[in-house]
């Protein structure tokens, strides 16, 4: 397989140990656990959701394991404010945390919390299961714009994490580009629901929740691909990521940079595991391989 070689790589204004990152919400609500990824060869780390109350999320079953994935429901839960207490306890770097708000002045006051205390702030824009938040926003590039130049005006690097639910994501790319998003990341989980069968209603507290894992992989490759075409700021690729061979697939497609979610929930020395088979000191350089499948 195509290697790579190692080293540190700077992504949309933050530089990162390696092209391997924790995806927001899995295991990033507190120091400790952010800053054992980190130690487990991770090259950054993105937090939980914070946004600008405190959040209890949905009512359970919250998270439920599917054929090749995993849906989940979570309703953004998060400490608001009092998170910065867990990310001065974060040892080693870099972190980027995940905000959203309601509206372009809510994002506006979560990211005003970050600057000085975080590597860079990633745009929540793309949850698909919390009313009034994440892709309720991020499916109107207006919106999308209008809630990235706000959580840009810090600045400090911001990410824009955008939805697979929409009809023309490259659009929203376009969108927070103009905005002034120094990367995008794609992408944040597929709207799905599961029903039981014996009990005759949604399995999902919520009903609706988003699926991730190995099952995305192809829509996410899909979006990357779709937006390398329309943007010219970074993309960072998400979405079912396991292998080091979907590492190169994603950037073939155009992703500076990944992100890994649910593959870390099965492995926690996922990051370690992939690093071993994605780099080699004679590997090619990885400003060669990335967006190398487009014509
Ligand atoms: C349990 C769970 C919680 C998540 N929480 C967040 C979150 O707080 N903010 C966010 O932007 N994405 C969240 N996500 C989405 C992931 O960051 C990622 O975009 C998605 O899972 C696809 O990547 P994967 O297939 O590698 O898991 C969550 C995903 C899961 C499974």
């Amino acid at each position: 397989m195509l290697r790579i070689k190692p080293g540190p790589v700077e992504v949309g204004g933050v530089v990162l140990k390696n092209h391997l990152l924790l995806a927001a919400g899995i295991l990033g609500t507190t120091g400790a656990s952010l800053t054992r990824i980190l130690r487990s060869g991770a090259g950054g780390v993105v937090t939980k959701s914070i946004g600008p109350e405190p959040k209890a999320g949905h009512p359970g079953p919250c998270v439920v394991t599917v054929h090749a994935g995993v849906l989940n429901a979570m309703g953004l839960p998060n400490p608001s404010f009092h998170f910065l207490d867990e990310l001065a306890g974060v040892e080693g770097g870099p972190v980027i945390v995940s905000v959203f708000g309601g509206t372009p002045e809510e994002f506006r006051t979560v990211a005003g919390w970050f600057p000085g205390r975080a590597a860079g702030i990633e745009l929540n824009l793309s949850c698909p299961h919390a009313e009034g938040y994440g892709a309720a926003l991020g499916s109107d590039p207006g919106l999308v714009e209008e809630c990235t130049r706000a959580a840009a005006s810090f600045g400090m690097p911001v990410w824009v994490k955008l939805s697979p639910n929409v009809t023309d994501i490259a659009g929203c790319g376009a969108a927070a580009e103009r905005g002034g998003a120094d990367a995008i990341v794609a992408i944040n989980t597929v709207k799905a629901m599961r029903i039981s069968t014996s009990l005759r209603r949604p399995v999902l507290g919520n009903r609706y929740g988003g699926l991730s894992g190995r099952a995305i992989f192809p829509i996410a490759v899909r979006c990357v691909y779709d937006l390398y075409e329309a943007c010219s700021i970074p993309i960072v690729g998400c979405g079912g990521i396991a292998t080091a061979g979907d590492v190169v697939e994603m950037m073939m497609a155009g992703a500076a940079a990944v992100e890994i979610g649910s593959a870390v929930l099965e492995d926690i020395g996922i990051f370690g595991r992939i690093a071993a088979g994605l780099y080699a000191p004679d590997g090619a350089d990885a400003r060669e391989i990335v967006g190398c499948a487009h014509g």
